[in-house]
């Protein structure tokens, strides 16, 4: 059985090395929009017309039993309009408030994401409706997905760019602080032991991964009684519409090379 997971750079790969632990005899195919990364600053209307081209031409390809959006930043958008257009499970990957809110102590929770994500009524919501009495700090990073694909394209970035990018997060006020971290970019997991390491204080960092993986695993036992996905299977593949992450990095996620993928003419990059 195959899934499809899509994302606008290396960030998904956090999901999928949970996907593929939750599913061992999984065959992942992977597609990354790197062509056009960060998608943390597109405009709305300009991201859901790319994804929605994008997935429609690596469903045609790949014939997956269902796809995950390992992007926090997409998810806020198209998940309705995927669902709307395609057959097979669609599974999101949005912004873990409610686990947060439900283990916080101090009741001061950040979510670290990206511009696009921060701003969108989606999170505003998740907090409205499941953020509880917790004090909510939104922390729109601009540049730490970036440095993420910077560091795993072997070029070095000194610590102080990370700090400077996670230090909103850890906020003090009226004798309380922040005691956790909600990661709600999947590019930051991949750096978590360095997020660890140069907090102020330890904190809960929360990575929603193992919980999309588990949910994967109960849209497609569902849909091969449902829906007929097939039973595609093979080795891993990942694709990327630009720069092509290197070989060895890869490997640490189960996928043995990179290929392009050719975006459809209508795909504006
Ligand atoms: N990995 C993506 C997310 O989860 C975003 C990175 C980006 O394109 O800015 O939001």
């Amino acid at each position: 059985m195959r899934v499809l997971v899509f994302d606008s750079g290396v960030g998904g790969l956090s999901v999928a090395r949970e996907i593929a632990a939750a599913l061992p005899g999984a065959c992942l195919h992977y597609l990354a929009d790197t062509a056009v990364f960060p998608y943390g600053a597109l405009e709305p209307d300009v991201l859901v017309a790319r994804v929605v081209d994008l997935i429609g031409g690596a469903v045609a390809t790949s014939a997956p039993a269902a796809v995950v959006i390992a992007c926090n930043t997409a998810s806020t958008l198209v998940l309705g309009p995927l669902r709307a257009r395609f057959p097979m499970p669609i599974v999101g990957t949005v912004p873990a408030v409610k686990p947060a809110a439900e283990t916080s102590r101090s009741r001061m929770v950040s979510v670290l994401a990206t511009p696009g994500t921060v701003k969108r009524d989606y999170t505003r919501d998740l907090i409205a409706t499941h953020g509880g009495d917790c004090r909510f700090t939104l922390v729109g990073s601009a540049r730490l997905a970036e440095l993420v694909e910077d560091v795993h394209g072997s070029r070095s970035v000194p610590d102080e760019a990370f700090a400077a990018e996670i230090a909103p997060c850890f906020v003090e006020a009226d004798g309380r602080r922040t005691d956790t971290v909600v990661l709600a970019c999947t590019h930051y997991p991949l750096v978590l032991d360095r997020l660890r390491r140069l907090a102020p204080w330890p904190v809960t960092w929360i990575d929603p991964a193992p919980a999309i993986a588990r949910r994967t695993a109960v849209v497609t036992a569902e849909a091969a009684q449902g829906w007929a996905a097939g039973d595609s299977t093979g080795p891993n593949r990942f694709f990327a519409t630009g720069r092509l992450p290197e070989t060895a990095f890869l490997a640490r996620f189960g996928f043995p090379a990179a290929e392009s993928f050719a975006a459809a003419a209508t795909v504006p990059a």
